[in-house]
């Protein structure tokens, strides 16, 4: 099984998942990565599920049109919207304070309305 290890504020965090699981979906039904991932839309609108992915990204599948729209030049630096993924193999994420949403939309990689 997919072993999951998210650092955030400092602290790690790690545990297993099924193969082909989203991690949003798994925390919104309060399973591990709850409640240290922080997600919102669920549906690639928001950003708030951005993280930087370490470990395992080779594994992942391509970016999709809401990953490019939503996180623009940081995908070339590694992140990825959680929401957007299915896992299947092992993957180490780092999720920043939810400042890094702000700072994403200052950018202008996001645009609200
Ligand atoms: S939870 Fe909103 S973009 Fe992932």
């Amino acid at each position: 099984m997919p072993l999951i290890t998210i650092h955030k504020n400092g602290e790690t965090y790690e545990g297993e998942v099924q193969p082909n699981t989203n991690l949003v979906v798994r925390a919104g039904i309060r399973q591990f990565p709850y409640p240290h991932l922080s997600y919102g839309c669920g549906m690639g609108k928001c950003a708030k599920c951005m993280c930087k992915v370490v470990k395992g990204g080779e594994a992942l599948p391509e970016p999709n049109w809401k990953e490019k729209k939503m996180l623009g030049t940081q995908l070339e630096q590694g992140y990825r919207l959680a929401c957007q993924l299915w896992v299947e193999k092992d993957l180490e994420l780092v999720q920043d304070s939810p400042a890094s949403a702000t700072d994403l939309s200052r950018s202008g990689a996001i645009t609200t309305s």
